[in-house]
């Protein structure tokens, strides 16, 4: 199988990394990748939007498959441009199209998707400027704090939490009146606030069957103890202590079934990975977001625990096959720690050479590189706010971490940063 995988950070270093370990997979090709992709495929030089540069390469090298890691080629009609090339008549691709895709990139349709098939999940509202007089009005008398969402994909950006009703009007009017988020916030979801943990469930759709894969939390604040800015994820941890059998089994049921069965009934064939984010409150789940893939960095902690071959499940995928799998998980904990530029989530330098990568034991830890670039004399440099993180295989979260911990101290680069309290509420 000649597989293309598109993608340039950790999860798909992660991903990389598990589908070259494949028999089945006979050439991997990453693009655009990073400094990590290397070391399991060959890098291929263009952005993952770049339609015809992806279309020519299916074409020149042969691809059987195409694996879509991030949100934006799925939401732009990936899947759907290269279905529909006629050169392209046997490919493959994980990843659903632009109809799938909306569960990330609207959130006013993912919440009407909810509401159509009984999901539970909080109370919303959407506006636009025609009924903006009437959201003026519902945010004035709305339960604080009060959760506004940008419709569309505003880079991470697009769901603010207002503790007064003076920040969320001002905010609202930024969205709709000043497009703050350009065309992404001409509609606003505006949703009751869920006081919960948080918890994220993956699964994986052929059209007609699903898998689940092992869960995980991430870590999205930038600062110990959940401070600050929110970031992509600052580290993650898989499985997750309080998810017992029994909440996983009630996931299931309230909320991946009428997902699953909803797409279905709604003639949109799902093939790809499915993100669930979830909020438990008093033990019962809430659906807070859909993602039309895999996180990042949980990706980087469920991967590593995935024991099936990860080419022969997308084969199964692509085959509508996936009722005959079977999923085995390792035991073990991991625990990812994420490295940062100085500056991160706001302003950052690149190009500073990382040293000690190959310093990490490899018999506990994997090192992921999630913002890296080759540099001179082939050595890797740091290309983007997160850098790389480090995942470790423990007994417990306490242990993951504290492995990852000792092991992420070896590598260095000017205005390296980290978490060091990743798993704390579960020490
Ligand atoms: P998103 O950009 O959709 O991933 O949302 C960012 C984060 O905002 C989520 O991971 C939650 O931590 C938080 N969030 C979103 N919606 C709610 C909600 N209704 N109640 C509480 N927190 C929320
Ligand atoms: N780590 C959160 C995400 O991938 O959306």
């Amino acid at each position: 199988m000649r597989i293309l995988l598109l993608g340039s950070g950790g999860r798909e270093h992660a991903l990389a990394w598990k589908l070259s370990q494949s028999p089945l997979c006979e050439k991997l090709f990453i693009a655009p990748g990073n400094a990590g992709t290397l070391k399991h495929g060959t890098n291929l030089p263009f952005q993952v939007t770049d339609f015809e540069a992806i279309k020519t390469a299916c074409i020149q090298e042969k691809i059987d498959l195409v694996i879509v890691g991030p949100e934006e080629p799925l939401v732009k009609g990936i899947t759907d441009f290269l279905i529909n090339t006629p050169e392209l008549n046997n490919l493959d691709v994980i990843g659903p199209d632009k109809n799938g895709a909306r569960l990330e990139g609207s959130k006013a349709f993912a919440k009407s998707f909810m509401m159509r098939h009984q999901i539970p999940t909080a109370a919303y509202k959407e506006f636009t400027l025609d009924n903006y007089p009437d959201g003026v009005t519902y945010l004035q008398q709305h339960a604080l704090p009060i959760v506004l969402k940008a419709d569309g994909l505003a880079a991470g950006k697009g769901v603010v939490i207002c503790e007064n009703h003076i920040e969320a009007i001002a905010e609202f009017d930024l969205m709709i009146q000043r497009a703050k988020f350009g065309e992404a916030s001409k509609k606003v979801v505006v949703e009751e606030f869920l006081q919960g943990i948080e918890i994220s469930v993956f699964v994986l759709m052929d059209g007609k069957n699903y898998v689940i894969l092992p869960e995980a939390k991430d870590y999205k604040r930038i600062g110990e103890g959940d401070t600050g800015p929110n970031t992509g994820g600052m580290g993650a941890i898989s499985p997750v202590p309080f998810a017992n059998e029994a909440l996983l089994k009630k996931i299931e049921e309230r909320v991946i079934k009428p997902t699953v069965e909803g797409l279905i009934k709604e003639g949109l064939e799902y093939r790809g990975f499915i993100f669930f984010g979830l909020m438990i409150v008093k033990d019962e789940p809430y659906m807070i977001e859909y993602n039309c893939r895999m996180g990042d960095p949980e990706t980087e902690v469920v991967i590593p625990r995935l024991q099936n071959d990860l080419v022969e499940l997308m084969i199964a995928a692509t085959r509508q096959q996936l009722n005959t799998i079977n999923i085995a998980t390792d035991p073990r904990t991991t625990a990812t720690i994420v490295a940062v530029s100085g500056g991160y989530p706001g302003e950052y330098v690149k190009g500073r050479e990382i040293k000690g990568i190959e310093d990490v034991n490899p018999e506990d830890s994997l090192v992921f590189h999630m913002g890296t670039a080759t540099g001179d004399e082939n050595s890797v440099i740091t290309n983007g706010g997160r850098v790389l993180c480090v995942t470790s295989y423990g007994r417990s979260v306490f242990d993951a971490v504290e492995i990852s911990k000792f092991e992420i101290e070896k590598i260095s680069y000017t205005g390296m940063e980290y978490r060091s309290d990743i798993g704390y509420e579960f020490e």
